[in-house]
């Protein structure tokens, strides 16, 4: 075998090319599976392509396992798929493509390995391994895949134009494999994703969000950004992030360039976390500083309210983007809303109020908050770096303090709406509303200690002030 499998694999191969030889089929492993293994990256699913009926195949091979696993398959494109523990298996009969202009999805008719070969996105998915009798394990490789895996090239079997027209998905699937891999897109298939952007039109939101987000959780997302901007790509999917690109001067004093600094805030953040969202939110932290830009003379450039008028952008970007209308995004845009909270305190006003206030309002999501103001931190102004730091560190340990006396991250005052309803026998109104934001803020700046008799005390107070009738 020319590539290293797990004794597993090993096992499922055998009997998939013993079901092929029982059919009189001709059989070979393809695609992703084979260049990850080559790669040397885990791999688990495996494609599987034959020359006849790829559901009667997946049929045999399945019945040769006990329990037999479930085939499920899809009569119109001819596939049919496997799940073994936690391998998946696709079958398909080796096909002919054509493509008509408007659609993703082609017209199929049966063809050769060499056919269906040529219909691959690139080079290095389009190598194939033989499970036939006659020469099991021999590598097949039409467009020199392997060298092009050695030099860490991408490169379309075919003119690119016609493999990216065919399927407009796989500029974006170009770019994201150059991310992943580190790998160069060939100069003519680059130039063909340049001449082919409009086409990106006709791929869903849905397919285009996956490759982004994938592009996103690499560990350094600037390279994939980089290239769907330098493509055209970016202008089409996400116009908003192309507008934080390049500097105005007026009077000689220009702004950061809000494009690169935004890459290097989600590289910055990718060396902490994993999470997508909180990788979401550095991509998406400054995008309202276009729209909020203004120059003041004598002063400079200004982006205020940039934060409020972003998260206001939150949630019109996720749906755009065919990104999730929920709790993912919620947090998203608080992030967003609240990135300048603690770069905004400086030493002279570290209150505890202060502190409490953005412990409450953050809530949970402190210690993202702070990941993410920390990775927000770009200036090449080494003084400002470790000023700001200093002061990170200085806000940390007084929310530490303030957060073991006061535990305030999943807070609720100790006199709730409940309580002041049935005090007064009133229904829910915009009184008890009152009422209660009192009796928060008044904790919050500190006026009363966070108990429920100081509490109760200062909201019959504020209850007398307000006009009701407050027997004491
Ligand atoms: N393929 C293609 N064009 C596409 C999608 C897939 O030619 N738009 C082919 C490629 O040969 C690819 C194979 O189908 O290797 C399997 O596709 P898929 O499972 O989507 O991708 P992988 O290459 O396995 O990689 P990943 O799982 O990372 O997407």
């Amino acid at each position: 075998m020319y590539i290293r499998c797990t004794d597993q694999e090993l096992i499922i191969l055998k009997k998939i090319a013993d079901s092929a030889n029982e059919l009189q089929v001709p059989v070979y492993l393809i695609g992703g599976f084979v260049r990850d293994k080559i790669i040397g990256r885990p791999t688990k699913d495996m494609d599987i392509v034959c020359m006849g009926d790829g559901i009667a195949l997946a049929d045999a091979v399945a019945k040769k396992f006990r329990p037999a696993p479930t085939v499920s398959f899809f009569k119109n494109f001819g596939t049919a798929q496997i799940k073994l523990s936690d391998i998946e298996i696709e079958f398909v009969g080796a096909r002919k493509e054509s493509y008509t202009y408007d659609s993703r999805k082609p017209v199929v008719e049966p063809g050769t390995l060499e056919d269906d070969q040529n219909r691959r996105d690139f080079t290095i998915n389009a190598l194939a391994i033989s499970l036939n009798k006659e020469d099991y394990g021999t590598l097949s490789d039409p467009f020199k895949g392997l060298e092009d895996i050695e030099n860490k090239i991408l490169r379309t079997p075919l003119d690119p134009t016609i493999t990216f027209s065919d399927d407009p998905l796989r500029m974006m699937r170009a770019i994201r494999f150059a991310a992943q891999l580190n790998y160069t897109i060939e100069e003519k298939t680059f130039e063909a994703i340049i001449n082919n952007v409009a086409r990106i039109k006709i791929v869903s939101g849905e397919r285009i969000a996956d490759e982004l987000n994938k592009i996103l959780m690499t560990k350094k997302p600037s390279v994939g950004f980089d290239l769907l901007y330098k493509s055209g790509l970016l202008k089409i999917i996400f116009p908003q992030m192309v507008d934080l690109a390049g500097a105005e001067y007026i009077d000689g004093k220009g702004h950061k360039d809000n494009f690169y600094h935004t890459l290097q805030v989600v590289d910055n953040i990718s060396e902490y976390t994993d999470d997508l969202w909180l990788r979401w939110a550095a991509v998406l932290h400054d995008i309202a500083k276009p729209a909020t830009k203004r120059f003041e003379p004598g002063h400079g450039w200004t982006f205020h309210g940039h934060e409020v008028i972003g998260g206001r952008m939150v949630p019109k970007i996720f749906a755009q983007l065919k990104l999730p209308q929920n709790e993912k995004m919620k947090f998203v845009r608080k992030m967003v809303e609240m990135h300048l909270r603690p770069i905004g305190l400086t030493k002279e006003n570290i209150t505890d109020s202060a502190i409490r206030r953005l412990l409450f309002d953050a809530g949970d999501d402190f210690d993202a908050l702070m990941t993410l103001c920390n990775a927000d931190i770009t200036s090449k102004n080494k003084q400002k770096v470790k000023r700001y730091l200093e002061n990170f560190e200085l806000v940390r340990q007084r929310c530490a303090e303030v957060e073991a006396s006061d535990q305030l991250r999943n807070w609720q005052p100790p006199v709730t709406g409940e309580m002041i309803m049935e005090k007064f026998k009133l229904p829910p109104g915009r009184i008890i509303g009152e009422l209660k934001n009192a009796i928060r803020e008044a904790i919050l700046d500190g006026q009363i200690p966070n108990n429920y008799d100081a509490a109760m005390e200062f909201m019959l107070r504020k209850a007398e002030e307000l006009g009701l009738n407050v027997n004491r």
